[in-house]
């Protein structure tokens, strides 16, 4: 004899504890029983007040009843209360129902879920959060793709200079009489790997730990006179120059290391863009209303067209090849990062008469 057979008590206590225990986890079922039995109580409780004051007559002796209640309005009464009762339940967890699947869909990395357009049409704060909740998923898919794309570029930036070497290293081992050339060519491939590697660096801690770059109270526009005069010093050994125009202090808490990169960015780029002969004007201002630190940095060169204007702030946008103006392009990345940990924006715009102006905006001290 099996041991159900022998205590059959026992798988029945189960089961009704497993539909207990489903119906207590059940939103449906328990917003259907709340209401249902507060609308019984009320309507039970406006009977009993009725017939206790002697408002309402007891139903008459050959009416099917209840104690006090008659059968037939009791039932009709029970049942529309129970069907109005169904259609709240229904309309208040259906939503909550359609939230679980997509946040499941979520967590298993499909971010293309989109739950508002189940609500078919309804406006209320259960919409909303379908709502917010398809914008998180829609952030989150923008950011994976992000990563996704990021890896790819890293993968295959890694992979130019290391081809390179390989070939250099080819040559040589045909052609001895190439060694010379082949190690110079090796030397400025790895100097060039071990460049993007340090900015890949710098990117990623910029996302990962801000907080790693030491705040030092300091005099910006120092900062920026000290980068002004660098870039000019390369600038004029290849017939350009670089004027700043910055007067006054603007003493502020900030991460001094972080903004001197975002400025030499921006700098030697315009320096590396602009015509022979011409001028880079740096420029820096207050903001409005006398707030602020607006640095402006305009250059002669062939500027950025007009849908790359927001492209270049991008890792690895690179949008000329000449071979002297090739960088990492992981400059205007880390820069766009740096300005914004200062609570500040960059943007780049045509320049008036040919080139570019490079603007960044810092919030007040
Ligand atoms: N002043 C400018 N004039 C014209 N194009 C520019 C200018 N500044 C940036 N760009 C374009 O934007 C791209 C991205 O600039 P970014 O500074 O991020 O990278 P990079 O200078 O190429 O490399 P690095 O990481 O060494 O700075 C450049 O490759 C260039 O195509
Ligand atoms: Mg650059």
């Amino acid at each position: 004899m099996d041991s159900e057979c022998a205590r059959p008590g026992l798988p029945i206590a189960g089961r009704l504890n497993s539909v207990r225990d489903w119906f207590k986890g059940r939103l449906f079922w328990k917003l259907l029983l709340a209401l249902w039995v507060s609308m019984l109580l009320s309507i039970g409780a406006a009977i009993a007040y009725l017939r206790s004051t002697g408002q309402a007559d007891m139903p008459p002796p050959d009416m099917a009843s209840v104690g006090l209640l008659p059968m037939v309005p009791l039932v009709s009464g029970m049942l529309a209360m129970l069907v109005a009762s169904v259609a709240v339940a229904w309309y208040l967890s259906g939503p909550l129902r359609h939230l679980r699947r997509g946040l499941n869909r979520v967590a298993q990395g499909d971010f293309d879920i989109r739950v508002a357009p189940l609500a078919h049409g309804r406006r209320d704060e259960l919409t909303e959060l379908a709502e917010d909740f398809d914008r998180m998923a829609g952030q989150l898919q923008q950011l994976t793709q992000a990563r996704q794309i990021l890896l790819h570029d890293i993968s295959h930036e890694l992979r130019s200079p290391l081809a390179r070497m390989q070939a250099a290293i080819g040559l040589m081992r045909q052609d001895a009489t190439l060694t010379p050339a082949m190690v110079d060519r090796i030397e400025r491939e790895s100097q060039r790997l071990d460049a993007l590697i340090e900015e890949l660096l710098t990117l990623h801690r910029l996302e990962a730990a801000p907080e790693t770059w030491a705040v030092e109270t300091e005099d910006v526009l120092d900062l920026l006179h000290a980068v002004a005069e660098d870039a000019n010093f390369e600038a004029r050994a290849a017939s350009r120059e670089v004027r700043i125009d910055a007067p006054g202090e603007f003493v502020a808490s900030v991460r001094g290391e972080l903004l001197h990169r975002a400025f030499e960015n921006v700098i030697r780029n315009a320096v590396k863009h602009t015509a022979p002969g011409t001028v880079v004007d740096v420029q820096a201002r207050p903001g409005e209303g006398g707030r602020g630190l607006v640095v402006s940095v305009a250059d002669r060169g062939p500027g950025v067209p007009e849908d790359s204007l927001a492209l270049i702030f991008e890792p690895f946008t690179r949008l000329e090849a000449s071979a002297a103006a090739r960088g990492v392009g992981l400059g205007l990345a880390i820069a766009l990062r740096a300005i914004k940990l200062h609570g500040g924006s960059i943007n780049a715009a045509p320049r008036v008469g040919g080139g570019l102006v490079v603007t960044m905006r810092l919030s007040g001290p």
